[in-house]
C-alpha cells in the first residue's frame, strides 16, 4: 500500500514504487504538482520550467508572486542547464555538499521561465539527497521547483501525513519518502562575483562548514540581516534579495513562545490556560494533568530532525499555547544557529510577512 500513513515508514516494494514514479512524472509532465521528499523537508514538486505549472505552486502555496523558489536538480550538469554562469566556488559547493542541505544562488540561465525567480536575475539551485527524489528527477529529465510543501508561513513538513495535512491527494500527489533525516530547510548562499559568498539562510550545512570547504570567508546572517528592512516594505513591488530573512515564518496556528525552563515549570503547574511544552530540560514538577510535554534531543542535529514534527503535534493538540523551552546561550552555534532561525521566526508573533 503505497500511499498509506504508516507508522514507522513502510518502503513499497519495487514495482509499487515504479508505477507510483510513473504517475509522479505524468502529474509533472501534465503541469500538476508533486511532494517529493528530501533530507531536509518535503518539497513541493511542479516543472521548473513550465510557467504555468510555476504558477500553480505559487497559487497552492499563498505565496506572494516575488518570492522566488529553490530549483531542484539531479546533477551538476542539470544545474548548469538553470544557471547562467557556474563560478568555480559553485563547483567547490557542489563538490563538498551536493547530493545535500545546500543551495546556492547564482545569476539565472535566460530560458528559465522568471516566476521561478520572483522576477529575480538569481536562481537558487539544490541537489536533493534523498534517493527517491533523485529517481523522480531522473525519470522526469527536468529540474522541479520545490518550496517547501505547506501553505505559505505555516510549518515545513518533515512526514508524507503533514503534506497530506495541508494538501489533497487530488491537488498535490505525495511521494512517501519517510521522515526527513536533516528536519529543517537547507542552508542558502548567495555565491558573488568579487565579492566573499554570503549566507541568505543558515542550515545544517554550517557557515564554518563551507567556509572551510571555499577556504575563503563567507559572509554572515547578520550581513544579509541588514537588508530586511528594507526588503519588509518593499516586498510586494520588488523581487526580495532572500524573503527566508523575513520575519514570520514556519509558524504554528497557535500562539507560540520561547521561554526558559524556570518560566515553562511553573506554568505546568497551573492548569490554565493549557500548554504544549517543547522542553530539553525534564519539568522540575510533575505538570498538571491536561498539558502536552514534547521532549527534544539536546544535540542540535537531533533537535532539528524533530522540531517541526513537534511543533505540528503541539499544534494540533488542542492546547492553549506552546511554550518552547530557549537552548539557552550555551547552544548557539553552527546547527544550533539554524535551530534558533527557526525558532524565533516559529515563536514571533509579528505576522507582516509571508513566505
Ligand atoms: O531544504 C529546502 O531548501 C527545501 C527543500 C524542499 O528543498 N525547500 C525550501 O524552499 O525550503 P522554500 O521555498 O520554502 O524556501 C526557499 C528559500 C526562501 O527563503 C527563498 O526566499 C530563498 O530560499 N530563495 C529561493 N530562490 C532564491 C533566489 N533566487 N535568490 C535568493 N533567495 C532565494
Ligand atoms: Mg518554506
Amino acid at each position: 500500500m503505497v500511499h498509506a500513513d504508516t507508522h514507522p515508514h513502510q518502503p513499497p516494494d519495487r514495482s509499487a514504487l515504479d508505477s507510483l514514479l510513473r504517475s509522479a512524472v505524468e502529474r509533472l509532465a501534465a503541469g500538476g504538482l508533486v511532494a517529493f521528499p528530501t533530507e531536509t523537508v518535503y518539497g513541493l514538486g511542479a516543472d521548473a520550467t513550465n510557467a504555468a505549472a510555476v504558477q500553480r505552486v505559487f497559487a497552492i502555496k499563498g505565496r506572494p508572486a516575488n518570492n522566488p523558489l529553490i530549483v531542484h536538480v539531479g546533477d551538476v550538469a542539470m544545474a548548469r542547464q538553470v544557471t547562467a554562469s557556474w563560478p568555480g566556488e559553485a563547483q567547490q559547493l557542489a563538490q563538498a555538499f551536493w547530493p545535500g542541505p545546500l543551495t546556492f544562488v547564482l545569476p539565472k540561465h535566460p530560458s528559465l521561465p522568471t516566476g521561478v525567480t520572483g522576477g529575480g536575475p538569481g536562481v537558487a539551485v539544490r541537489c536533493p539527497d534523498h534517493p527517491l527524489t533523485l529517481e523522480l528527477i531522473a525519470m522526469f529529465g527536468r529540474p522541479l521547483v520545490g518550496p517547501s510543501a505547506n501553505p505559505s508561513s505555516r510549518v515545513s513538513p518533515t512526514a508524507a501525513a503533514h503534506v497530506r495535512s495541508y494538501f489533497s491527494e487530488q491537488e498535490v500527489l505525495v511521494l512517501d519518502g519517510g521522515a526527513c533525516s536533516a528536519g529543517i530547510e537547507s542552508t542558502v548562499i548567495e555565491v558573488r562575483p568579487s565579492l566573499p559568498p554570503r549566507l541568505l539562510r543558515p542550515g545544517v550545512v554550517t557557515l564554518q562548514e563551507i567556509a572551510a570547504a571555499l577556504g575563503i570567508p563567507v559572509a554572515t546572517i547578520a550581513d544579509a540581516a541588514q537588508v530586511q528592512p528594507k526588503q519588509r516594505t518593499t516586498a510586494h513591488a520588488h523581487p526580495l534579495a532572500s524573503p527566508g530573512l523575513l520575519e514570520r515564518h514556519y509558524a504554528p496556528t497557535m500562539p507560540a513562545s520561547l521561554a526558559d525552563a524556570a518560566h515553562i515549570s511553573v506554568a505546568l503547574q497551573r492548569s490554565a490556560p493549557t500548554v504544549a511544552a517543547l522542553l530539553l530540560t525534564p519539568p522540575a514538577a510533575a505538570p498538571a494533568p491536561g498539558h502536552l510535554i514534547i521532549p527534544m534531543l539536546s544535540d542540535a542535529r537531533g533537535y532539528a530532525a524533530n522540531l517541526y514534527a513537534a511543533l505540528m503535534r503541539a499544534d494540533a493538540a488542542g492546547v492553549d499555547q506552546i511554550l518552547v523551552e530557549h537552548p539557552g546561550p550555551d547552544r548557539a552555534d553552527g546547527v544550533w544557529q539554524a535551530v534558533l532561525d527557526r525558532l524565533t521566526r516559529a515563536t514571533n508573533p509579528n505576522a507582516d510577512e509571508q513566505g
